[in-house]
Formats: C-alpha cells, structure tokens, sequence
C-alpha cells in the first residue's frame, strides 16, 4: 500500500510540475491566416490632428498637423497594457500605470521608458496601407518617422 501511495505521489508531482510549466511557458503570437498589412484607407478620409483607431491591427492611425501619417502601437511600453486615446486632452492613456503619450507618441509621464513603438506607413496611390509586421522601437519621436502624403 505504502509503494502504490509512492507512485501516486510521484505522479501527482510530475502532472502539477507539467501543468505549472506549460502555464509559465511563452506563448508564440499565431498569424496564421492573417495579413500583416492593413489598408487603412484613401488619404482624404484622415483630416489633420486625428486618431484613429484600428483594433485589427493592433494601432492607431495618426494624423499629424503637418500631414504626416504615422501608426503607433496601442501597447504601452511600460508593461503592455493598452493605451487608449483621450480626445479630450490629445493624449493617449494607460490604464495600467498612468503613463501618459502625446499624440506622436511620445512619453508625457512614466513610468512608460519610451514612446510608443511604430508600424512602417506606405501610400500607394493616395491610400494609407500600415504593415504591422514591421515595428520600431524609438528613442524619441522625430519628423522623420512620419510618412508624408
Ligand atoms: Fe502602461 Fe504600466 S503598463 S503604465
């Protein structure tokens, strides 16, 4: 009696181990069956100043006053908690922490470390498409990340 209480045991230990491992385990993004390029629209849809967003990809679409497209990440990057944008303020808010973004993106308060990370922007005949299998990470926010229409 007291061996089978031993194997029992022992099987107990190894199944909790499993199950607790494959819990912690990573998990890999699956993007089987989806596209990594999203056409957001034609140019004329998106007037200056605005945000808009797109929940499929992941990112919203800014407009910038100059006219300048950019797609910023809905992942704060503090922790990963999605920001959303305050139209109010012109900000993007996490709800997690409280950092706070400025419509371009970049950190107005921490803890976020940097701003939001970016999706490469093409316009091809004067639509918007947004690739979000190309992600940078930025320092800071520049003119130069912007895609100009
Ligand atoms: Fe956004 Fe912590 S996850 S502030």
């Amino acid at each position: 009696l007291f061996g089978l209480w031993a194997v029992l045991g022992a099987l107990f230990l190894v199944e909790f181990f499993w199950i607790v491992a494959d819990f912690l385990r990573p998990r890999k993004r699956s993007r089987a069956g989806t596209t990594s390029v999203i056409v957001a629209g034609p140019v004329e849809h998106f007037e200056t100043e605005t945000v808009t967003a797109f929940p499929v990809g992941a990112f919203y679409l800014v407009r910038l006053a100059d006219g300048g497209f950019l797609a910023v990440s809905r992942e704060c990057t503090h922790l990963g908690c999605t920001v959303a944008w305050d139209a109010q303020k012109d900000r993007f808010r996490c709800p997690c922490h409280a950092s706070v973004y400025d419509i371009s993106g970049d950190v107005l308060q921490s803890p976020a470390p940097r701003p939001l990370d970016t999706f490469a922007v093409h316009i091809e005949n004067r639509v918007v498409k947004v690739d979000t299998s190309v992600r940078t990470k930025r320092a800071t926010s520049t003119p130069e990340q912007e895609t100009m229409a």
